[in-house]
């Protein structure tokens, strides 16, 4: 396992604080004045993913060549992170649009596959979607029952029920993972296939309401014998749940830059808070009660920042990083939960009342806690590593 003594430098390249810079300046101006009225609206905007797009952020961490802005893994981080602080529905759009439905295409994906498929998500013509989870199979994703049966060309034929699929309403490309091989009930029978938005008989189902991140778009996405053929396999044939599984490895970082993000202006609210309200005299946050909180957040905050920034340069170093993944999103999803929470708190009655952010910003933590795997998940993950045993 890697500890912190072992960990590459991650302190900011002045490329990596630019891209900072230019995220947090926009979305300050562009995204923050409308999070309330998005969040009660469920709006997803659509317009503002071409903006993203020109700013070179819906391709992030993509090559040039293939239409992207070729930045590095840990910008894209910090940008989901700068994101979140303003809505966190904007920055898990963008955060399931690169790192699962963009990057495993860059990684599994043949050079043709690469050139047909990464341009138009890098450009933002496309929205990228992901398509692993059933209402029967969460936790454990490889018990799905959606299959893709073989025809006699070598074609396929994907048919099943996608449950809580992030863009799914709005997406060009979905990553799908469907049961290959007949006769088989896990991980081993599964295949991971590159589906159109537009392909005949893909339709949106239920339209998920949320507690939060009203601003994404979650839906159910019904495959009706959806036609692939060979070429669009991601991947060896039956070795698609890996390629879910390391896809989760690098996303599951970018959902606790998503947390992080999200704490982040839990605190500041607070922060600010503290100093404007007065009681008994004097600004709530001189009273020892409210300061100590302020401070035990911040200490959070920052061993969940670094945590985060750590599993990052791991990733982009291309060192193993499963469970730095799950330590960063296990540590920062509960951080995000508590310190919302205390913001909360801290503003009293005004900080459940739909006047301010904070009510909005712990509905929003709490989702980090469940999606791209569970806490428990994450235990799970992290325990299999460190202790070499099948623990279930
Ligand atoms: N990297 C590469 N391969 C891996 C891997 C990893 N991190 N983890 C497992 N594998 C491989 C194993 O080596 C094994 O391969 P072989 O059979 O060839 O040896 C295969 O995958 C099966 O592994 P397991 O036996 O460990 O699989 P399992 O059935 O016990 O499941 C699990 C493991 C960790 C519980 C997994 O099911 C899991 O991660 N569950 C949570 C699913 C999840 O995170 N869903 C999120 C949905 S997407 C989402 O939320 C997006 C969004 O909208 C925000």
């Amino acid at each position: 396992m890697t500890t912190i003594a072992s960990t590459p430098q991650f302190a900011l390249t002045d490329d990596q604080r630019e891209v900072r810079a230019m995220v947090r300046e926009f979305a300050d101006r562009r995204i923050a004045p409308h999070a309330a009225e998005w969040d009660r609206g469920h709006t997803f905007d659509r317009s503002l993913y071409a903006e993203l797009a020109e700013l070179g952020l819906m391709g992030v961490c993509v090559p040039v060549e293939l239409g992207g802005a070729g930045m590095d893994f840990l910008s894209y981080v910090l940008a989901v992170e700068e994101l979140s602080r303003a809505d966190a529905g904007v920055g898990v759009t963008l955060a399931v649009h690169t790192s699962a439905s963009t990057l495993p295409i860059l990684h599994w994906g043949t050079e043709e596959q690469q050139a047909e498929w990464v341009p138009p998500l890098a450009r933002g013509e496309r929205i990228g979607a992901f398509a692993l989870t059933e209402s029967g199979s969460g936790s454990d994703a490889g018990a799905m029952r959606s299959t893709a049966l073989e025809g006699d060309d070598g074609s396929f034929r994907i048919s099943g029920t996608k449950q809580w699929i992030t863009n799914g309403g709005h997406a060009g490309s979905f990553i799908t993972f469907a049961r290959s091989e007949p006769g088989t009930t896990d991980a081993s029978g599964v295949s991971c296939f590159l589906v159109a938005g537009d392909a005949p008989g893909l339709s949106v189902g239920r339209v998920e309401e949320k507690m939060g991140l009203n601003s994404s778009n979650t839906v159910d996405m019904v495959y009706d014998g959806v036609a692939v053929t060979a070429r669009d396999l991601l991947g060896d044939r039956a070795k698609g749940f890996r390629i879910a599984m390391q896809t989760l490895d690098g996303g599951r970082i970018t959902i606790a830059a998503q947390a992080l993000g999200i704490a982040q202006a839990a605190f500041d609210l607070a922060a600010a808070y503290a100093a404007e309200r007065h009681t008994f005299g004097k600004a709530i946050g001189s009273h020892q009660g409210v300061a100590f909180k302020l401070a035990d957040m911040s200490v959070e905050i920052e061993a969940a920042r670094a945590l985060t920034y750590r599993a990052a340069a791991l990733k982009l170093a291309g060192q193993p990083h499963t469970v730095e993944g799950a330590q960063a999103k296990l540590f920062a999803s509960g951080v995000a939960r508590r310190v919302t929470g205390e913001a909360i708190q801290v503003l009293g009655g005004y900080g459940y009342s739909k006047e301010f952010p904070a009510e909005r910003y712990y509905r929003d933590a709490k989702i980090t806690e469940i999606y791209e795997g569970t806490s428990e998940i994450q235990r799970l993950v992290i325990a299999r590593k460190l202790l070499g045993l099948d623990v279930r």
